[in-house]
């Protein structure tokens, strides 16, 4: 319950989903976590249940496409708590499935905004906090499809291939000042993202989700938590000898 003790935390796209996950295990490990969603319901819900269990954890609307909002919440999260040592790079969109030679330029470019400059603009405007607090680490959120194709997909594809050698780039790039920067590589996460993702391309859900489940040799999809643990660890001084690695946590999908 200590793993994290002292340190502060932003997860990017935290009101749902993985990120959720992240948030409660972060908080749970003793971190104080900053929330940043476009979705202010549920980020607001999420921070005012953990703050009833005696966590400390706020919410910050932020659109992580928008540069200068992202720099304001950053400063404010670290002014609020007194300092950022983690930030855990999640928010992601799926973008429509289809034929690349269907997909259109505004379709390409808003995935690209989100899941490639977002990742940009929070890791540049929180470099100079973890700068200031003489270390810390970055959790990339990529994907399996980061690392192999899926197929009807390309402006993901592109799009967390590009988180996957960000990462290895900005781990060479802040080595010599602590700062770590891994990937995270998750297979199919049972999580509003995939459950969108399936009705959008299946008719039965329940046959798509079980499909979805056995292309993973462990035979079923993640869930959330098998993430977020992964993500405590990488921000851990457990792994403090680890920088620029790709962690794959897919039931086995890209050992094949
Ligand atoms: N679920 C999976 O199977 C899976 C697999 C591989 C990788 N991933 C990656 O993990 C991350 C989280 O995925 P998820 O399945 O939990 O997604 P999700 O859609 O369930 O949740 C994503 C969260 O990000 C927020 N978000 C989206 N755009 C945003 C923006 N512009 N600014 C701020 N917040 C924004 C959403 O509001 C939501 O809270 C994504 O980067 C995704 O690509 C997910």
């Amino acid at each position: 319950m200590t793993r994290l003790s002292g340190k502060t935390a932003i997860v990017t796209g935290g009101a749902v989903g993985i990120g959720r996950a992240c948030v409660e295990r972060m908080a749970g490990e003793g971190a104080q976590v900053a929330i940043f969603d476009l979705l202010a319901s549920e980020g607001e819900a999420l921070a005012r249940d953990l703050k009833a269990q005696g966590h400390k954890v706020a919410f910050w609307k932020v659109d992580v496409s928008d540069e200068a909002g992202v720099k304001a919440a950053i400063d404010a999260a670290a002014h609020h708590f007194g300092g950022l040592s983690i930030l855990v790079n999640n928010a992601g969109i799926s973008g429509s499935p289809k034929p690349t030679d269907q997909v259109t330029e505004d379709e390409w470019d808003r995935v690209q905004a989100v899941n490639v400059k977002g990742v940009y603009f929070a890791t540049k405007h929180a470099i100079p906090h973890l700068r200031q607090a003489k270390g810390g680490s970055i959790v990339n959120l990529s994907s399996i499809a980061g690392l192999i194709g899926v197929g009807n997909l390309a402006p993901y594809h592109a799009s967390k291939g590009a988180v996957r050698l960000m990462t290895k780039n900005d781990a060479i790039t802040y080595a010599s000042e602590g700062i770590r920067v891994n990937s995270i590589h998750p297979g199919y996460i049972w999580t509003p993202m995939v459950e969108n993702h399936l009705r959008a391309t299946a008719p039965d859900l329940e046959a798509a989700k079980a499909a979805a489940g056995s292309v993973h040799p462990i035979g079923h999809m993640g869930e959330p938590d098998d993430i977020a643990w992964a993500a405590v660890f990488l921000a851990s001084d457990e792994a403090k000898f680890i920088t620029g690695a790709e962690l794959a946590v897919d039931g086995g999908y890209t050992a094949r």
